[in-house]
């Protein structure tokens, strides 16, 4: 597996790629490589024959009293991880090497980045969507594979393929989870291992809202209302947000139309944001 660092050389990599006729897969990452990502790579090798790794923390997609300084960035072991995966080829660029100096042009969402995250993490969406789409021209892939986990960044990515008329393929994979249900995510690094255990407050309101789905409800405050009970359990949880919302638009909806239906939620838990999500019915 190769690792570049400039955008000539990973088009040289792939134009090889293409001149072999393989097909381009593409999984965007920021790094710090878990099983989830991993899962991404084995996803995006199914479905294509050459798979570029992107690792690049995005500085664009950080607000100013986030965490990008300490972000962790452990670029021996994600190369190590992607090669394992079965990934191609690592672009591993520096900022300065790929965004031009004094950038000035974003690309930016407007409809489902409105609520959820989109409320209490101005500017995000529009660093994330800019990002990969510069991934995209960099790369043009063939596919993308993402993860279920990030739900509205995930929406946002498709209206912007969509809408902005990418020839991209994008491939969803399930979130992949802790044993004890607790989403896989890089910022579970920062939980100590008792917070570790109280994170299982989230996954458990999920179960709750999905359960009373299953045997009927209908109400969508009511469902609701059960999750953030479930959540208040757990007091050193500080929920964020905690919504029932439409699977497309991500807009709150008063009832649950199985199958259409997204419980969504964001917590504080010490200093880390988690966040997670489950189809309802
Ligand atoms: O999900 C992430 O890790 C990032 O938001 C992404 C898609 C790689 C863009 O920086």
């Amino acid at each position: 597996m190769e690792v570049v660092h400039t955008i000539p050389e990973l088009r040289a990599a792939v134009a090889r790629a293409r001149q072999a006729h393989q097909t381009v897969g593409l999984v965007p990452t920021m790094g710090c490589l878990h099983e989830g990502h991993l899962a991404l790579i084995r996803q995006a090798k199914a479905e294509a024959g050459f798979v570029v790794v992107s690792v690049f923390v995005n500085p664009t997609q950080f607000g100013p009293q986030e965490d990008f300084a300490k972000y962790p960035r452990t670029l021996a072991a994600d190369v190590a991880g992607s090669s394992a995966a079965g990934a191609d080829l690592v672009f591993a660029p520096a900022t300065e090497d790929f965004y031009a100096a004094g950038a000035s042009t974003w690309v930016e969402e407007t409809r489902v980045t409105q609520g959820l995250c989109g409320e209490f993490r101005p500017g995000h969406f529009r660093g994330v969507t800019t990002v990969v789409a510069m991934l995209f021209n960099a790369v043009q892939p063939d596919l993308a594979v993402f993860g279920r986990k990030d739900l509205q960044q995930l929406a946002a990515l498709r209206r912007m393929t969509r809408d902005l008329l990418f020839p991209v393929r994008i491939v969803v994979h399930e979130t992949v989870r802790e044993p004890n249900g607790v989403a896989l995510s890089s910022r579970n690094r920062y939980l100590s291992p008792t917070d570790f255990t109280k994170a299982t407050a989230i996954p458990a309101a999920l179960a709750v809202a999905r359960a009373l789905v299953d045997g009927g409800e209908r109400d969508a405050g009511r469902v609701r209302a059960a999750a953030v009970a479930r959540l208040a359990a757990e007091p050193a949880l500080r929920p964020q947000y905690c919504e029932v919302v439409d699977a497309l638009d991500l807009t709150p909806v008063n009832q649950v139309t199985p199958g259409r239906t997204i419980l969504a939620v964001a917590c504080h838990l010490g200093t880390t944001r988690l966040i997670d999500n489950a189809d309802l019915g």
